[in-house]
């Protein structure tokens, strides 16, 4: 399966997938940033996959942003778009051109703390777990379909860093296992009820 991966920071989460299902289960062949500075795009270079910056400046707006993407991906024949840790909204006519093949990962035991700072969030809460969630993307801001979940206990510390860092090799290994699950065909949606998937063994 050709994938596309989307990204805004660091990488670590394209990261674990070149470490993982690229090259087996799937192919990465592009990876998209809407920032330059994306430490990502260096992981791509590494890993020699082709990689583009669509800075929202360079378009009229959001809308014509994503038809640069969806273009650029759909022009390279990509099956399914992987969000790992891409922080822009997308639109909904970027979600309708990979109906159900969006996947995301979110850092919160959704639905509870969607959107931004979900892990300060967590923290003012005052929750006792905290975790990842794996989820299809659909038009709404993280309420797609749950694809897989795992919480651990909330560490005893009120930074949201050293949460976020708690979560990370969490992510490292939902993301790829979602991905893996789609890439199979394993992820159908519950016919009784739109809002979940079935994972079929
Ligand atoms: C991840 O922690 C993800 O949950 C959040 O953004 C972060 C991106 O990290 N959406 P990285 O760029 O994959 O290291």
């Amino acid at each position: 399966m050709r994938v596309a991966v989307l990204v805004s920071g660091h990488g670590s989460n394209l990261q674990a997938l070149l470490d993982t299902v690229h090259g087996h289960e799937v192919e990465i062949v592009a990876v998209a940033s809407d920032r330059a500075d994306a430490g990502a795009l260096e992981r791509a270079a590494a890993a020699r996959v082709p990689a583009r910056v669509f800075p929202l400046g360079n378009y009229d707006d959001r809308a014509a942003r994503d038809v640069a993407i969806a273009g650029w991906l759909s022009a390279l024949g990509v099956e399914l778009v992987v969000l790992a840790g891409y922080m822009a909204l997308l639109t909904p006519s970027f979600v309708g051109r990979f109906p159900d093949r969006i996947v995301n990962v979110h850092p919160s035991l959704l639905p509870a703390f969607a959107g931004i700072r979900s892990i300060q969030q967590a923290i003012d809460a005052g929750v006792k777990v905290v975790g990842v969630t794996v989820h299809l993307v659909d038009e709404g801001v993280d309420t797609g379909a749950i694809l897989l979940q795992r919480a651990i206990a909330m560490p005893d510390t009120r930074d949201a860093e050293v949460v976020h860092t708690a979560l990370q090799p969490l992510e490292h290994e939902l993301l790829p296992e979602g991905v893996r699950l789609l890439a199979a065909g394993r992820v159908q949606r519950d016919p009784d009820d739109p809002r979940r998937v079935v994972i079929s063994p």
